[in-house]
């Protein structure tokens, strides 16, 4: 088999198998904190969680009264085989809506589920029917269907904060949307989010993975992101930026392909170079849309990948600082 189908079968293996990471309460409080002002009067739609076992419903649960919500509404796909809480055969995807009257605690203990026509796949009518009510999407949607759970909730005009995988920046219908800026990465990415329940069946290896007091076996993939379009503060605060091109030419090459100098960490950006500057892609997890414009992804002129006397550099986008500093523009006071 050639070696580019062998790794794209490779990839979809991986992403089949993240399908399954369930979502840990303390990552979602972790980045929640962080949009709470969003919430108010809100209907928040988790449409790949199961209302029983979910850490997102439970979350708004636990905070609807804090966050000052209006409705959430839950929607589970239908069980499969190979599902982590795998207990029916019921091939009908259900869902659950919650209001939060008194008496509604009773509700959660026995949830009154509402079973759909189909399996509850986010992509059918019936689950668009309870999208349109919405006003925030959060979830942790199957990584193998990424692309079509964003270019859904952008065709439908939604909020959202989702959980994604690192590699979903590089896809170029994402791209385009980070680019564009109506999307952008939220605050915690990588090691900033802990683990993911997995299931049973799920191999653990390595050094990170771990079974918690409850006997849930956690997985720390570490290569993990939010992905939103709700406004958060530290997205508009500056990158601290202390380095300069001037006087430091040979530190910042320039691309073979492309009018531009090469930068390998956010911190060494300089703050006096007024032209495109290639950055790796960790860069937008610090992007302050007023300080930089994002011009491109990983392409030089001739639409290869940007390369450096021959050699490319992992994957950079390709960036400008709107209010570059000179220097020599620099009037010193006493
Ligand atoms: C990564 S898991 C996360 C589950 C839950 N959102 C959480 O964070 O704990 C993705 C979930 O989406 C479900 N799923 C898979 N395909 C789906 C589809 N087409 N529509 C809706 N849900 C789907 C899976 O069964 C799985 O429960």
């Amino acid at each position: 088999m050639a070696r580019k189908t062998t790794n794209k079968l490779l990839q979809k293996a991986k992403e089949t198998k993240s399908d399954e990471f369930y979502t840990l309460l303390s990552d979602i409080e972790n980045e929640v904190q962080y949009y709470k002002s969003h919430f108010k009067d809100k209907v928040v739609y988790c449409n790949c969680d199961d209302p029983r076992t979910s850490n997102f419903f439970k979350y708004f649960v636990a905070n609807f009264r804090g966050l000052g919500l209006k409705k959430i509404i839950t929607a589970c796909y239908r069980k499969q085989t190979n599902d982590l809480f795998n207990t029916e055969k019921s091939e009908k995807g259900f869902f659950f809506e919650y209001t939060c009257a008194e008496q509604e605690q009773n509700r959660i203990a026995n949830p009154d589920i509402k079973h759909f026509k189909g399996n509850g796949d986010f992509r059918s009518a019936e689950s668009i029917a309870l999208l349109k009510q919405a006003d925030i999407v959060v979830t942790n949607p199957p990584f193998s269907l990424f692309r079509e759970f964003v270019g859904q909730l952008v065709k439908y005009n939604k909020k959202f904060l989702i959980i994604g995988n690192i590699n979903a920046i590089t896809y170029k219908e994402i791209f385009k949307l980070i680019k564009e800026n109506s999307v952008w990465l939220g605050v915690n990415m990588g090691r900033g989010i802990s683990g993911f329940i997995v299931p049973n069946s799920y191999e653990l290896y390595g050094t990170e993975t771990r079974i918690d007091n409850l006997g849930n076996r956690i997985i720390s993939p570490n290569n993990c992101l939010w992905l939103t379009n709700l406004e958060f503060h530290r997205r508009h605060q500056d990158i601290p930026l202390t380095k300069t091109y001037i006087g430091n030419e040979t530190s910042y090459p320039k691309y073979d392909n492309y009018e531009g100098i090469n930068v390998n960490r956010t911190q060494d950006i300089p703050m006096d170079y007024t032209g495109a500057i290639g950055v790796p892609i960790t860069f937008l997890h610090k992007f302050n849309p007023d300080q930089f414009e994002i011009i491109k992804f990983r392409k030089g002129i001739d639409h290869k990948d940007l390369s450096i006397n021959g050699k490319c550099p992992y994957f950079r986008i390709l960036i400008r600082n709107k209010r570059p500093i000179l220097l020599s523009n620099l009037k010193l006071v006493n």
